[in-house]
């Protein structure tokens, strides 16, 4: 007989860790399966998942031809030593030589975005011989130690000090100080500070600055206009690398299959992960310009994991993103805004508590605010009481998004239909009420 909801739950808690998380605090939802953008409990209970998981499941859930393509992948080779070669290997970095713009035709494969990222830095400091790193207060960048280390969020904080050498900068947007109000102004102050502090730290001793081309947990931030041809502008008069981190904003999130297609810029560096393989298998990839490339066919690349190009998790990669293409979900994705932008546009109207949302693609986010002046209702890295209310009331009424500080998220699997959407949205609008409640006029 199939486990109990309460069963599961009960084992779970006892016998695992949850990640950023108090054991006895969390409640996790117990999931038997999920197909399309809907997860099942072993009770019955129907979500729609608006969240994509951890914005990862881009095609959807459960998916038959990824399965096919990894059971076929298992039944031919289940694995060989990343020092092989393999036709699957060989098929998938061509394949993301072709898809990835721009001169990244040279991957790295990892098994997540934190390693993704990890190697990134690595090669950086290798190929330029410079220790240090700049990143942004808004960021994330994954959960391994120096990943952590570059990461900008509250998360950083406990897992200090870690590995040195990162030096942090603040955004473009940072969270409650303005650079201007244009965002031309934004961008030419932001980089004339930026400039400074690459002044102030020696050029000479800096291999690359990371940043997310939209950033996510933190925010959902599109970049101002005209920011990252700048910022590479900057970057390249010191002969510093920029690494762009994808793993959230990549493969079709966007809309565009690459988040920095839409803003006239290609990284020295560019880091994947979640919508590489949808997440039906753990697969993360870091992609490196051809003269880094060249590079390391002349030098050792010092870095290397057991499970570095492993079979399977590129047969879900190809998988994945065939149908990515061959479903058409990134239009679909970019399509789809306009009918986000409508309902976030219809609650924002209709909610006091409501400052607004942004969405790109299916990448989106709405703010709860708690005045008339537009004051965010929680602090940064703090909670409200409506904010958790209305995380339950999401919930008990079957839809699964993520809701942090003063905000929550709408970054549901690219496959979704409008009518799915419109589902979604009269949820939230029903437990919008809860935090109208606690709107201060
Ligand atoms: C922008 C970004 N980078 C890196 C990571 C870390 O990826 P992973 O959890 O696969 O290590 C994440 C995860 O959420 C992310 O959003």
């Amino acid at each position: 007989m199939a486990m109990s909801s309460e069963e599961m739950v009960r084992l779970c808690k006892e016998h695992t860790i949850y990640s950023w998380a108090k054991g006895e605090a969390v409640d996790p939802i117990p999931v038997e399966r999920a197909e399309g953008v809907y997860m099942y409990t072993p009770d019955g209970r129907r979500f729609l998942d608006f969240n994509s998981q951890l914005m990862c499941v881009n095609i959807g859930h459960g998916h038959p031809k990824v399965a096919e393509a990894v059971k076929r992948q298992m039944d031919t080779l289940s694995f060989a030593y990343p020092g092989t070669a393999t036709e699957i290997r060989a098929r998938v970095s061509s394949l993301l030589a072709d898809i990835v713009p721009g001169d990244i035709n040279t991957f790295f494969f990892t098994l997540g975005g934190a390693e993704a990222n990890e190697n990134a830095i690595r090669a950086a400091r290798l190929y330029t011989g410079r220790p240090k790193i700049l990143a942004r207060y808004r960021s994330y960048h994954g959960g391994t130690n120096a990943a952590l280390q570059l990461t900008g969020d509250p998360r950083r904080i406990p897992n200090q000090p870690g590995m040195p050498g990162v030096v942090h900068v603040m955004d473009p947007r940072p969270y409650d100080f303005s650079f201007g109000k244009t965002d031309a102004e934004i961008v030419e102050n932001n980089l004339r500070y930026l400039s400074e502090v690459i002044d102030y730290e020696g050029p000479q001793t800096i291999a690359a600055m990371i940043a997310e081309t939209v950033t996510g947990t933190n925010g959902v931030l599109p970049p101002p206009e005209g920011y990252f041809p700048a910022l590479k502008q900057l970057l390249d008069r010191h002969g510093i690398l920029l690494i762009l981190d994808e793993v959230m904003c990549g493969f079709g999130r966007t809309g565009k299959l690459f988040a920095f297609e839409h803003y006239d810029v290609v990284p020295d560096i560019l880091t994947m992960a979640k919508g590489l393989t949808s997440a039906y298998v753990p697969l993360g990839a870091m992609g490196v310009s051809d003269p880094i490339a060249e590079h390391f066919r002349k030098n050792v690349f010092w870095g290397g994991l057991t499970y570095s190009a492993h079979p399977v998790s590129l047969a879900a990669a190809e998988a994945a993103i065939g149908v990515l293409r061959d479903e058409g979900l990134v239009e679909n994705a970019a399509r789809m805004q306009t009918v986000v932008r409508r309902e976030m546009d219809r609650l924002t109207a209709k909610h006091p508590s409501v400052k607004g949302g942004r969405i790109l693609g299916l990448f989106g986010i709405m703010d709860i605010q708690k005045n008339g002046r537009g004051d965010l209702i929680a602090p940064y890295n703090g909670t409200h009481p409506a904010m958790g209310e209305l995380d339950r009331y999401f919930k008990q009424n079957g839809l699964f998004t993520f809701v942090r500080w003063s905000h929550f998220m709408v970054n549901p699997p690219l496959c979704i239909t409008e009518e799915q959407i419109l589902e979604g949205f009269s949820i939230i609008d029903r437990g919008l009420e809860l935090t109208d409640r606690a709107f201060e006029g």
